[in-house]
């Protein structure tokens, strides 16, 4: 039997920006993550089972565009696998769909993984995170490729498009309250509007994006030096711009005041916007009290997590 797993994500800082060209921070949220089980099976045919997503099918029945079909065919295509060997694909995942928190990234690279590992060509991570790019674009449309890259090294990134790949250490641990708004947004839709309004003023929203890239290039310095209490504010003032790039929502606003409300030290908005989750800066022993506060302002489920 073959194993793999990928974590979850969350986007500290940038989402939206970095499809600019800015810096965006993101992190492994490990309390989540993806699962793939490769078994050599005496049935004829590659079986898979991924019951959250209520799948039970053989390959060829999927159509050719399913984001699972996608991965292993294309895995074959490159690798020249012929005649395909029979096996049993179990993928499970307790990250929650389209929130922001990588699930289809997590799914696409723990199974790319699996695949070549049970077939003898391991794959490095930098392959993995190029070909799992490959796939994010064909179904996210133009994906900066932040999620495929953090989700694959799953350690602190500080991600710029076409540039290589920065890893950075945390210098104190922080812990983030993740809530979830319940609400599914599509990211496409949310960068296809930002789009719209940078199209329509260029030189406003170029600004805009500086403004956001120097909040991350900030904050990346305050993790590595420890200097936690500097993030809050960074957080919030993200945040302010994420409203006016119109990708907030009234539900994601409500929590981001019920947090910091609750004594949170900043809260924002994370990931695509719309819906799916915000997060908020807080100090560990108030983290359990802000979850229920939360929680009473409407949030579905929360996440507590340390950023190491
Ligand atoms: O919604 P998520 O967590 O997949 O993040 C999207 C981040 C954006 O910057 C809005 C888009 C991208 O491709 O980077």
């Amino acid at each position: 039997m073959t194993k793999s797993s990928a974590p979850g994500k969350i986007i500290l800082f940038g989402e939206h920006a970095v499809v600019y060209g800015r810096p965006a921070l993101a992190v492994p949220v490990t309390q989540v993550h993806a699962d793939v089980d490769i078994l050599d099976s005496a049935r004829a045919g590659i079986w898979i089972d991924a019951p959250e997503v209520n799948l039970r099918a053989e390959l060829n029945t999927l159509p050719s565009d399913h984001p699972i079909a996608s991965v292993i065919n294309n895995l074959f295509f490159l690798r020249r696998v012929s005649p395909f060997p029979n096996l049993e694909i179990k993928i499970s995942s307790t990250i929650p769909v389209a929130s922001g928190l990588g699930s289809g990234a997590a799914v696409t690279v723990a199974l790319t993984r699996a695949v070549a590992a049970h077939l003898g060509f391991p794959m490095t991570d930098e392959e993995v995170n190029a070909f799992s790019y490959e796939i994010e674009k064909l179904y996210h449309g133009t994906p900066s490729g932040i999620d495929n890259t953090v989700v694959t090294y799953a350690r602190p990134v500080y991600f710029m498009k076409n540039a290589p790949i920065q890893t950075f250490k945390v210098g104190q641990p922080f812990t983030l309250v993740i809530a979830d708004t319940g609400i599914s947004a599509l990211t496409k839709e949310a960068v296809e509007d930002v789009r719209r309004l940078w199209m329509n003023e260029r030189s406003r929203w170029e600004t805009v994006f500086d403004k956001i890239g120097e909040i991350s290039f900030t904050a990346r310095r305050a993790i590595e030096a420890g200097k936690n209490e500097l993030l809050g504010e960074l957080m919030n003032e993200n945040h302010g711009y994420l409203q006016k790039m119109t990708v907030s929502s009234p539900e994601l606003d409500r929590l981001v005041e019920a947090a910091l409300h609750a004594g949170a030290v900043g809260a924002k908005l994370s990931g695509g916007g719309r819906g799916g989750n915000m997060i908020a800066l807080v100090e560990p022993e108030k983290a359990e009290a802000i979850s229920l506060s939360l929680k009473r302002a409407g949030a579905k489920h929360t996440i507590l997590t340390q950023v190491l």
